[in-house]
Order: structure tokens, then C-alpha cells, then sequence
């Protein structure tokens, strides 16, 4: 199900989507448009790309631990409701470096909640992980199970929710924090993709290979993909992940901006498939499509992967009514390779 037209003014009204100039921030800021709310994005560009974000929405460059900054930008444009996407997101990062992801993801997304409470904004959809879960208990992975995530990324996710629920407590903020599995694939249309440096996600490392063959010189010297870890217990030894379409994501934040706005209560739910692929079906499927062949190698377990997760997807379907509908691997493999095959053939300065 995509989202539907707004039924009342509540429901019309303008959102700020910061981090609206990033991969699934820029998803939402067109599937918002294209239920006629008007949109205002705030980015720092820190990871985003101005791009992004279309010419004819209003866009402030700024962080959202700004709080004068957010406060005007709430004011000017009238917003009634927050998506929240900005947060650093590598897990291995965030190991070497935890001061960077609490700075940024816990510290600046306060300025963001205390700008918002003085202007009086009390919705909030917030992008949360599944690295919460941290390693589960069992797959798949309902929103009972414990979260007890074993990375700084992981814990900022977490205690970000938990704030969330103080907040609505003490303050009457009304949030949906939103659970996504491993966020895949690109716009049907190909002018949105993912566009991460360094990139370090499997299915574009994956097309990176196919690239390299398809387009000499774009890739020299690409070394083979490394598989991490092919012992794991699962079918074929390598981890298994619940891949979603970013448009999918997409249509959950609209849906869930659509429940706040219609007085719905707070909710935390996952936003997966249900269906786990492995990496070497992730690989068969790119070979597939891309008629490339893709190089490999095993190399060591990366550590902090658990074996498998994959998403227990009801909760969001029975309260936002949401189906992931393009998030079949083949279409998500299928649109992420249109996406970089058009990025790869243009000229460079582009
Ligand atoms: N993988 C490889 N080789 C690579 C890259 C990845 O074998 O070069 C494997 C990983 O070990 C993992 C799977 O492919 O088993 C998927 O890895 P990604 O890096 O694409 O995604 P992750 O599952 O690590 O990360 C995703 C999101 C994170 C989020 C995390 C939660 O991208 O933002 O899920 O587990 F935090």
C-alpha cells in the first residue's frame, strides 16, 4: 500500500525532514510531495547531497543540534511535524569513534527535540535500527525482543527511542520510531540512488564489480568483493540480512507522519520483509541481472555481524498499514543497478 492524498488539514501539514538531502531522507521528501505536503528540508551536507533535494523545495543548510537555526526554520515554514534522519551510520565507525556518533546522533538530535518543544512541534518520526536488537534471540525478530545492541551506532539508536518515550511522558511529544532492516535499491525512476563515500553496504560493493567490468576505468584496480565470514550457521555459511526497498521506507514515514498527524498514539516497529537472503544469494541475483560476473573472495568474519536478522514485519503493517510492495531482491538489485549503471555512464563532473 503507498500512502494516501491527506484527509485533513492536520494531515496536510508541512513537515521538516532533516537529513532530507540523504538516500532514504530524499525518498521521503518525494513520497511526501506526492501526497501534496509541503515539505521544508534542513541537511549539513556533512553525508547528503543538495542534488538531492529538488530545486523547488526550501532547503536550509544547517545541523539540528542548532536549535535558533531549527526554531526559525520551524517557525518560517510553519511545520507541524519532524522526520529526523540525520545520524552517522556505520557500525564499524561508530566502534573506533563513539564520540563522534553520541556528539552527533544523541547530542545534535536534542538541539533538535528542544527546538522543536519550544515551538511547540509534538510529532516526530524518527529513523531508528535494527541494531537495536543487537544480536536476537531468535529471527525473526519481533519489537518484544530485547534491545541490547553491542555498538555505539546500535546504543545511540536505542537510547534515542528511550528518550523519545521520556519526552512523550514529560512532554506530550508524540513520536513513531521506525525500525529499518538493510535499506536497499533506488527510485524506480533512477534519479535517486545510493551514494555513499566510503561505501561499505553489500549490494553496491556488489554492482561495483559488475561496474568495473561493464565500464573499464571507472573502478582501476578493484580488488575482488570480500565475503565476510562464510561459516556463519546459516544455509550457505554467510550471513543472512532483510533487505527493504528504500521506496518502501519511504512510504512507512509518510504513513506514520499520517498516524501522528490524525492523533494516532506513539509506535516503535520494524520495517522489514520477513525474507532473509544471504550474501551469495545477494551475489547469484546481481550476476543475474547485471550478466556480469562478480569476483569474490572469502575473508574473516567482520566483526559486530550477527548471523542473521530478519524482521517480524506485522506490527507496521496492522498499525500504519504498510506492505513493503518493491522489495522483492531481485527489484531492489534491479533498480539499485539501473541507478548506478546511469551514474557510471554519465560523464564524471555530473
Ligand atoms: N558484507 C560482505 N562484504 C562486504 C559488505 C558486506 O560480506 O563488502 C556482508 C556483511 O557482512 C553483512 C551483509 O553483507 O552480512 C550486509 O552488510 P551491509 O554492510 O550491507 O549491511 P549491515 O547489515 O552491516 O548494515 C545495515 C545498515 C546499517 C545498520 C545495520 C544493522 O546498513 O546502517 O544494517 O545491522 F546499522
Amino acid at each position: 500500500m503507498t500512502a494516501s492524498r491527506p484527509s485533513s488539514p492536520a494531515e496536510a501539514a508541512p513537515v521538516l525532514v532533516a537529513g532530507g538531502a540523504g538516500y532514504i531522507g530524499s525518498q521521503a521528501v518525494r513520497a511526501l510531495r506526492a501526497v501534496d505536503i509541503d515539505v521544508v528540508v534542513l541537511d549539513d551536507l556533512s553525508t547528503g547531497h543538495r542534488q538531492a533535494v529538488p530545486a523547488d523545495v526550501p532547503f536550509v543548510e544547517g545541523s539540528v543540534g542548532d536549535v535558533d537555526l531549527v526554531r526559525r526554520t520551524l517557525k518560517e515554514h510553519n511545520v507541524q511535524a519532524v522526520m529526523h534522519f540525520c545520524a552517522f551510520a556505520y557500525v564499524g565507525e561508530s566502534v573506533a569513534d563513539p564520540q563522534k556518533y553520541y556528539r552527533n546522533n544523541l547530542i545534535e538530535g536534542l538541539g533538535l527535540l528542544e527546538a522543536m518543544l519550544a515551538e511547540d512541534v509534538k510529532r516526530i518520526v524518527f529513523s531508528s535500527s535494527c541494531t537495536v536488537y543487537g544480536v536476537p534471540d531468535h529471527v525473526p525478530i519481533d519489537e518484544t525482543q530485547p534491545t541490547t545492541p553491542i555498538s555505539p551506532y546500535g546504543r545511540t539508536k536505542r537510547d534515542f527511542e528511550e528518550i523519545l518515550a521520556d519526552y512523550e511522558q514529560a512532554y506530550g511529544l508524540r513520536y513513531v520510531a521506525l525500525r529499518y532492516f538493510n535499506a536497499a535499491g533506488a527510485a524506480a525512476d533512477c534519479t535517486l540512488g545510493e551514494d555513499h563515500d566510503p561505501e561499505t553496504h553489500l549490494i553496491p560493493l556488489v554492482l561495483r564489480q559488475a561496474l568495473a567490468q561493464k565500464y573499464p576505468g571507472r573502478f582501476p584496480d578493484l580488488p575482488p568483493l570480500k565475503i565476510f565470514g562464510n561459516d556463519y550457521p546459516t544455509p550457505d555459511g554467510t550471513c543472512i540480512r532483510d533487505y527493504i526497498h528504500v521506496e518502501d521506507l519511504a512510504d512507512a514515514h509518510v504513513k506514520a507522519v499520517q498516524r501522528l498527524a490524525s492523533g494516532g498514539a506513539s509506535l516503535t516497529a520494524n520495517l522489514g520483509t520477513g525474507q532473509g537472503t544471504s550474501v551469495l544469494e545477494v551475489i547469484a541475483q546481481a550476476r543475474e541481472i547485471t550478466a556480469c560476473d562478480i569476483p569474490y573472495e572469502v575473508a574473516p568474519r567482520r566483526p559486530g555481524d550477527p548471523a542473521e536478522l530478519v524482521a517480524a514485519a506485522d506490527l507496521a503493517a496492522q498499525e500504519l498499514g504498510w506492505q513493503p510492495l518493491r522489495s522483492d531482491i531481485g527489484n531492489i538489485i534491479a533498480t539499485a543497478w539501473r541507478w548506478h549503471e546511469g551514474a557510471a555512464s554519465r560523464p564524471a563532473d555530473q
